[in-house]
């Protein structure tokens, strides 16, 4: 935000717990959206005009997606971004050949063992302490009310960039990668 001071952004997420805790700890300049990107109408009610987005990033999300959600999100995207614009993808994304794929988690295993303590919460160990502090009770309700288990779809790096394509981005790659933690930029 430094570097660009007058850009506007806006953080969208459907969870009451993690928006709760995400909005104190950013600038109040960031618009909060609670919403779910699978959600016919969102981007609209949203205010999300076409053409008008530089920039889409998603981090850790996408394999909550089936591939038809993912297609769906896709095409409304690219006619939100302006051309151009950039969708960056950071996730966790399988390879297509079995053998680079075992190689690339194998890496990915390799890099936690040396750089992640093992007292480090994982994800489901973080949602526990969550769960053990009386404020997000309300919250952790409603959260359960709307039903987010969060099943994972695996949808590999070459089936992303196939629906990019078909969605309208005019082309894709990785920009990033640490086994199969990768950055997947499409170019709209
Ligand atoms: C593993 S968390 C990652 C959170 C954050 N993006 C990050 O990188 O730290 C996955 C997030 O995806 C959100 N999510 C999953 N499906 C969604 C959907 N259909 N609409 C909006 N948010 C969704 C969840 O609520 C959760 O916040």
């Amino acid at each position: 935000m430094a570097a660009l001071p007058h850009c506007s952004i806006a953080a969208v997420d459907n969870d009451p717990v993690l928006l709760a805790i995400g909005r104190p700890i950013c600038p109040r300049s960031i618009e909060f959206i609670d919403t779910d990107v699978t959600h016919e109408g969102w981007a609209d009610r949203a205010g999300i005009r076409a053409d008008t987005l530089d920039a889409v990033v998603t981090s850790a999300t996408l394999h909550y997606l089936s591939p038809l959600r993912l297609a769906h999100l896709y095409a409304l995207l690219a006619t939100r971004l302006r051309r151009g614009g950039l969708l960056l993808n950071a996730d966790r994304l399988a390879d297509a050949d079995p053998d680079v794929n075992s190689a690339m988690e194998r890496a990915r295993a390799g890099h936690q063992a040396r750089e992640i303590a093992s007292s480090d919460p994982d994800w489901a160990a973080w949602w526990r302490a969550v769960a053990d502090e009386p404020r997000f009770d309300r919250l952790l309700a409603e959260r359960g009310r709307r039903g987010l288990t969060g099943t994972t779809h695996r949808v590999t790096r070459q089936a992303h960039q196939r629906l990019l394509q078909q969605s309208g981005f005019s082309t894709s790659g990785v920009v990033w990668s640490r086994g199969d933690d990768q950055i997947l930029v499409a170019i709209r």
